[in-house]
Formats: C-alpha cells, sequence, structure tokens
C-alpha cells in the first residue's frame, strides 16, 4: 500500500514521526516534504499532495500542517478530495467506514489525546462501510461545483 506525505513547517516534525511509524510498519510513503522549519504556504503543499495523488496509485494522503486545519481546508478545495481532521481513535475510525477519507490531516502544533501514529492506525485498520454511506460520500462530491 502507497501512502503520501505532505508537511508545511509547521507540520513537519509531526510528518517524520508519522512516515518513520508507517514506514516500520511496513508500507510504502512518498514523503513529498517539506523537511525543515522554514516558512511555506500550507496551500501549496496540498495543492502539491493532491496533484501527486491524482497522479495514482496512492491509497490515501497524510498532510500536516501547524493545526491540520488550514492544510485540510485547502486539500479540500480540490475536486475529489476527502479530507478529514481526525481527533481520536474513533474519528479516525469512522473517517474511512463512513467518509472513506482519502487524505487525513494532523496538527504538528496541537496536543491530542493519543499519539498520531494511532490515530492512523485506527485509520488503517478501518474499512469503508459503502451502502448508504457510500451514496452520501457521492453526495458530497455532487456539492463541489455549486
Ligand atoms: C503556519 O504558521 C500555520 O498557520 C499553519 O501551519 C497551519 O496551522 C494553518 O492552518
Amino acid at each position: 500500500m502507497r501512502i503520501l506525505a505532505a508537511a508545511d513547517h509547521g507540520g513537519f516534525e509531526l510528518k517524520n514521526l508519522i512516515v518513520a511509524h508507517l514506514r516500520g510498519r511496513g508500507f510504502d510513503l512518498v514523503d513529498l516534504g517539506v523537511n525543515d522549519g522554514a516558512s511555506v504556504d500550507y496551500p501549496d503543499l496540498a495543492r502539491r499532495a493532491v496533484e501527486t495523488y491524482r497522479g495514482g496509485g496512492f491509497e490515501f494522503g497524510l498532510l500536516f500542517c501547524g493545526t491540520g486545519i488550514g492544510i485540510s481546508i485547502a486539500a479540500n478545495k480540490m475536486n475529489g478530495i476527502r479530507c478529514a481532521l481526525p481527533f481520536t481513535p474513533f474519528m479516525a475510525e469512522m473517517a474511512r467506514a463512513h467518509n472513506n477519507a482519502n487524505f487525513l490531516a494532523f496538527g504538528g502544533r496541537v496536543e491530542y489525546p493519543v499519539p498520531v501514529a494511532a490515530l492512523v492506525d485506527a485509520f488503517l485498520a478501518a474499512k469503508h462501510e459503502g451502502g448508504r454511506h457510500g451514496d452520501r460520500v457521492k453526495k458530497i462530491h455532487a456539492l463541489e461545483d455549486t
């Protein structure tokens, strides 16, 4: 399973932790940067990640900024993207089971109740349920041109 990751300067350290965690679990991670604290604009990293994802071959993407908020908003502006911002393992599980998220966003400056690695693991352990949840996901994308 191929997973991509991208971060701004507020999220790169957390990205590096999660990339190492997932590589340790045997996943194939593509790290799109950034890799230092020099100030960059999170919409640029969201664009880089989504354009790479659209190239194909990725199961999902991980985005990181200071809060996860800006980079998730930016990604969700791009057609076909369902970027979730989970804070608990339940939210991470539901992001896949109900919303079939294709991106997760996290904040490098956020104090989470559990390690972010546990949130990513909860997402990975879940399966999209389809059915009425799949229909609702289709309705999300029907909103894109409104
Ligand atoms: C950058 O300072 C910060 O605004 C960014 O990382 C993110 O938190 C925005 O939502």
